[in-house]
């Protein structure tokens, strides 16, 4: 089979080398994938949000089976697209997708539908908006409804940041049209679990529950990032919680997107927060998380291309979904100076040892030289028995892959550790 991936990040890197594991894919192009990529797909310089492009090169080159992975595309539309040339995909059509593409969307999605989440209110008039916040209750989070590379939320401790974030998103157009509307919700407390799941709008099979690390700095310090590292199982999530959550808020989903008729079918990502009063969604995703897929997927002991296309064809009924019950951990190589500006074209060197377990978010190929090319460089995963271990192997592994000024946190997985040592779950 040929299969097409969409998309050009680490997590399209963990997915291209799952597939693999497929022995009847013979062939897998990334477009545009990245220098790392190309040592497991050709790479084609075409933009993720080339659907046009996109469409044309699925159908000169008879692909089977398109992977649409980022978020951009989804949104855009690229699996209706590519559907009408007759491809067959894995991920979420446009109608759908806008359960990540629109906050204002999902929020009353979830209020309809009684799926717990933070109290909220929704704008389209800046003057509106400033005159709920002179009563609001602080701290206060704003966020633009459309897409805005994970950084559209902003947490604000005071009154008056709360005002100024409004003006930049609404006023200034900060996330351009992403802005024109926006929510302003209740700020929540709790340790924070992410949940992938496949779904084909009939079954539901969540898979093994993850820990994001979105902050540029050790014990959870300095700005935001799109995710400086993960592990997996996270702690927080019980059986208990995975079951109040499958039957609160993921099956409910699910059916509350069917009865909108907008048939959710790929990878649904909930972002939950385990809040005193209950596991809560802070937000959706339509896809795979980053780097949440770099540790999820090393733990999936099922063919992954068998699962996705059963969710194509609704038959996830019929397939195992099987998850390995040991842990992973991974820690991403950043560039000096992400998220703010830095360097590009660093040499970065891969000793032969780790290379199955590097995924490269952000590097391009000159004169056969593998340079760096984006903030996040790339990410180490390892499994093993315990988190410790895991957490352990992935620094040691780290160390065999260098780069001028490669930055990465020192406590990945720390917070966890704690919490499975016997830590205070809620006061983290
Ligand atoms: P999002 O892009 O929606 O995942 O938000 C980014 C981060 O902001 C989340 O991972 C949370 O840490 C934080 N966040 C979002 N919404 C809330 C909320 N209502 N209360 C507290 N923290 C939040
Ligand atoms: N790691 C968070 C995300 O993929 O949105």
């Amino acid at each position: 089979m040929k299969i097409l991936v969409v998309g050009g990040g680490g997590r399209e890197h963990a997915i291209i080398k799952k597939i693999k594991e497929n022995i009847s894919v013979e062939k897998i192009f990334a477009l545009p994938g990245n220098g790392g990529i190309a040592l497991d797909a050709e790479c084609v310089n075409i933009g993720a949000t080339e659907i046009d492009k996109i469409c044309d090169f699925a159908a000169e080159n008879a692909i089977d089976y398109a992977i649409v992975a980022p978020d951009d595309p989804l949104v855009l539309g690229c699996v209706d697209a590519l559907n009408e040339k007759g491809i067959k995909c894995f991920g979420p059509d446009k109608a759908a997708a806008i359960i990540e593409g629109s906050k204002v969307f999902s929020k009353n999605l979830m209020k309809k539908y009684n799926i717990p989440t933070a109290e909220y209110e929704t704008f389209d008039d800046a003057s509106e908006a400033l005159k709920y916040l002179e009563t609001a209750k602080i701290p206060t989070v704003i966020k633009a409804d459309g897409l805005a590379l994970g950084k559209g939320v902003i947490i604000a401790q005071t009154r008056e940041e709360a005002k100024a974030a409004v003006v930049e998103i609404m006023e200034n157009g900060k996330f351009g049209a992403s802005g024109n509307n926006i929510v302003i919700e209740e700020f929540l407390t709790g340790p924070e679990v992410s949940v992938l799941a496949f779904t084909d709008g009939i079954t539901l099979v969540p898979m093994v529950s993850s820990m994001d690390h979105k902050r540029i700095g050790d014990n959870d310090t300095g700005l935001n990032t799109g995710g400086m590292g993960t592990i997996a199982p996270n702690p927080c999530y019980t059986k208990e919680m995975a079951e109040i959550c499958m039957e609160k808020i993921f099956l409910p989903t699910m059916a509350a997107m069917k009865a909108e008729n907008r048939t959710f079918k790929g990878c649904l990502y909930f972002g939950l927060m385990l809040t005193p009063e209950g596991p809560k969604v802070i937000e959706y995703n339509c896809r795979f998380g980053d780097p949440e897929t770099q540790v999820v997927l090393p733990l999936l002991e099922s063919d992954l291309l068998t699962v996705m296309m059963a969710v194509t064809d609704e038959k996830l009924a019929e397939c195992e979904v099987k998850f390995s019950d040991k842990n992973a951990c991974c820690v991403i190589l950043a560039s000096k100076g992400y998220p703010e500006a830095y360097e590009k074209g660093k040499e970065i060197t891969i000793d032969d040892s780790v290379a199955d377990s590097v995924y490269v978010a952000g590097a391009k190929v000159e004169d056969g030289k593998l340079l760096t090319n984006g903030g996040r460089v790339l990410g180490v995963t390892a499994v093993s028995d315990t988190l410790e271990s895991a957490i352990n192997d992935a620094y040691k592994k780290l160390e065999k892959v260098n780069f001028e000024g490669g930055y990465f946190r020192h406590d990945i997985g720390a917070k966890a550790l704690k919490i499975q040592k016997g830590g205070d779950v809620l006061g983290i």
